[in-house]
């Protein structure tokens, strides 16, 4: 059933070189199941792949990859004007188009010569030339891992957005695409022919085109613009188009170049073409290793021949960098980068009035060293192609611009303390080219709304941070696919969260922690704790509470945070713990290969 360090590299169509440590396919549910009840299922981070063709491995894959290898398409016909289609997730996406055109069944002509497999076209969403396949599936049917039964969802519920889908969100990693129905119209002709391009080719026709001859034509437009799947890796385009508000594209972009094109989606919103963006940033075919903006559609990065997944990297954060400083607008990939490392930057590791504290005269407050000084208690999570944010301290601005921050994807609330939450104003350069998600238990986040009820109203006024806020509990959640599980622990007599992500945790403002949640902490390589001074404390632990905590979890390394002055200097902090337990400074970055 398993096969082991296996070269993956074909599943792709980057074409970089890539190993999985497990893999296996299933061509039934039952074969699934038979996976799922597996202790290598159980033991090891499982990635899903479909047609590889959105995908950059960033690293050789430390967990199981799976495949569906379920294939069939059947035909139901609902009424005299439209059908049903219903395709199993392994089928190739471009045989089903062919298939649908076969079968006279209209809808899906404009979505041809996409390359990958059927089961990606609902988590993705694909769209190409004004359609896209929200438009015209009916349901899909999944394989739930928490039940380990079959479930199946509405349209609504697959809650469709551009290039998003709730699969790509709480759904990822617990959902596995078995089937799609799409529901089609009975009618070999092409109804979709708005999109720029396909006009100019329905009017030189002379006829209504046909859904063979409106396929043909997007292959033939598609061919000119983006590179042969079988000749040149890439992961078509790399960025997605970026959504801004009308206002930021009207103040901020347009009085940078009065040309830059736009597609309206709303009263407040428009849709700016990256193509566009990277092509006048002067990118155009510019090259890093064998990696290459792809000269004919730049929003495509290439690889050339012998990219590696650092070129292609490398090379997305000059683009993201160039345009950023050029238009303003930082670009978002649409690439799922797989990157299991994990790098976290203690932003701040102070306690509540940071340290040197406002008027005290202690060797500690007067110590010039970089290590004593300490901001107020933040870090920055890096793993899978995301930055993620916990808490937004009121020295966020002064961390932003120490670490050079452009990006941050989503944001994690630990608690509504002051000293965790008061730079959430100056969140504001992350919101401005659309809402920043921002995780809150609904109590912290109802406590943010009295605090920073200007950020949390019905109608914003222009410029305040645009949260998006997703109110979580106990359970774990998923950002982008990526699981984090919350620690409930106890900050005096408060409840608050801890974070666990994959093999790392940070813990901070905690005086106890229950023998239930100290179990979702086990197996850790690094944990980030708090450790406010040697003398007792009602609301946080002190250096000995930590102490006990790290001996019992065992984690490989750890780490003390959120000191106060009293703690002592860095140096002297240093040679009082164990060798595997460092004292955290600000600054401090801290890798999980
Ligand atoms: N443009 C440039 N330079 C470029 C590329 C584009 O100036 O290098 C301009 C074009 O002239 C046009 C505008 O940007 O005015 C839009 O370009 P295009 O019509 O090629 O579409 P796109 O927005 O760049 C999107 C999809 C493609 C899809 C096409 C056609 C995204 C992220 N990409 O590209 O999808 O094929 O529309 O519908 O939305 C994919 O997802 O892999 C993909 C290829």
């Amino acid at each position: 059933m398993f096969q082991y360090n296996k070269d993956i590299t074909s599943l792709t169509t980057f074409g970089i070189p890539v190993k999985a440590k497990l893999f296996a396919e299933y061509s039934s549910v039952k074969e699934l199941i038979s996976i799922y009840r597996s202790e290598e299922f159980r033991n090891n981070e499982v990635l899903h792949i479909g047609g590889g063709s959105n995908l950059l491995f960033v690293n050789d894959f430390d967990g199981l990859v799976l495949h569906s290898l379920m294939k069939g398409i059947v035909r139901y016909d609902k009424d005299d004007v439209s059908a049903y289609a219903i395709v199993s997730a392994g089928e190739k996406w471009s045989d089903f188009v062919e298939w649908c055109i076969g079968e006279g069944l209209q809808g899906v002509e404009n979505l041809a010569g996409i390359p990958g497999e059927a089961g990606a076209s609902a988590v993705q969403n694909v769209g190409a030339y004004g359609v896209e396949a929200k438009d015209v599936i009916h349901n899909v049917e999944c394989f739930d891992t928490l039940t380990g039964e079959t479930v199946i969802f509405t349209n609504e519920q697959c809650r469709f957005a551009y290039r998003d889908s709730m699969f790509k969100h709480e759904g990822k990693g617990r959902y596995y695409v078995l089937r799609i129905s799409y529901k089609l119209r009975k009618s070999t002709v092409a109804a979709n022919l708005e999109y720029g391009p396909l006009k100019n080719f329905a009017e030189n026709l002379g006829h209504a085109p046909s859904i063979k001859e409106t396929a043909e034509e997007i292959i033939k437009i598609r061919n000119s613009k983006l590179p042969d799947p079988a000749e040149i890796g890439s992961a078509g385009s790399f960025f997605k188009n970026p959504i801004v508000s009308t206002y930021f594209y009207k103040e901020e972009m347009l009085g940078r170049d009065p040309d830059i094109p736009c597609y309206k989606i709303d009263e407040h919103r428009v849709k700016v073409p990256a193509g566009w963006l990277i092509e006048h940033a002067g990118l155009k075919g510019y090259k890093i290793g064998g990696a290459q903006v792809y000269p004919k559609q730049c929003l495509v990065i290439a690889n050339m021949g012998d990219a590696t997944s650092e070129d292609v990297t490398d090379l997305s954060r000059h683009i993201i960098d160039t345009v950023r400083e050029k238009y303003a607008v930082a670009l978002r990939p649409e690439v799922n980068f797989i990157d299991t490392s994990i790098e976290i930057t203690i932003l701040g590791s102070g306690t509540s009035k940071g340290v040197p504290e406002v008027s005290c005269a202690c060797r500690v407050c007067r110590s010039e060293s970089p290590f004593d000084k300490r901001q107020r208690a933040s870090a920055l999570v890096k793993t899978h192609g995301l930055n993620l944010l916990i808490d937004a301290s009121p020295d966020f601005r002064s961390q932003a611009l120490n670490q050079d921050l452009y990006q941050i994807d989503a944001v994690l609330i630990t608690h509504s303390h002051y000293d965790h939450v008061g730079g959430i104003d100056d969140l504001r350069p992350f919101c401005a080219d659309g809402a920043l998600p921002l995780y809150v238990r609904k109590d912290v986040y109802e406590d943010l709304g009295k605090r920073l009820d200007y950020c949390f109203r019905d109608h914003l006024y222009p410029g305040v941070p645009a949260l998006d806020r997703i109110i979580i509990d106990d359970s774990p959640f998923f950002i982008n696919g990526l699981k984090v599980t919350p620690i409930n622990v106890m900050h005096g007599k408060l409840p608050i969260f801890g974070y666990r992500i994959g093999d790392f945790a940070y813990i901070t403002d905690a005086k106890t922690i229950s023998d239930e949640e100290m179990e979702k902490l086990e197996g850790l390589k690094v944990l980030v704790i708090n450790a406010l001074r040697y003398r007792e404390h009602f609301a946080h632990m002190c250096v000995s509470e930590a102490l006990q905590i790290i001996e019992r979890l065992k984690p490989k390394e750890a780490y003390l945070t959120h000191f106060n002055h009293e703690i002592g200097l860095h140096t002297e902090i240093e040679k009082g713990l164990p060798p595997h337990v460092h004292p955290c400074y600000d600054g401090l970055k801290i890798r999980i290969n």
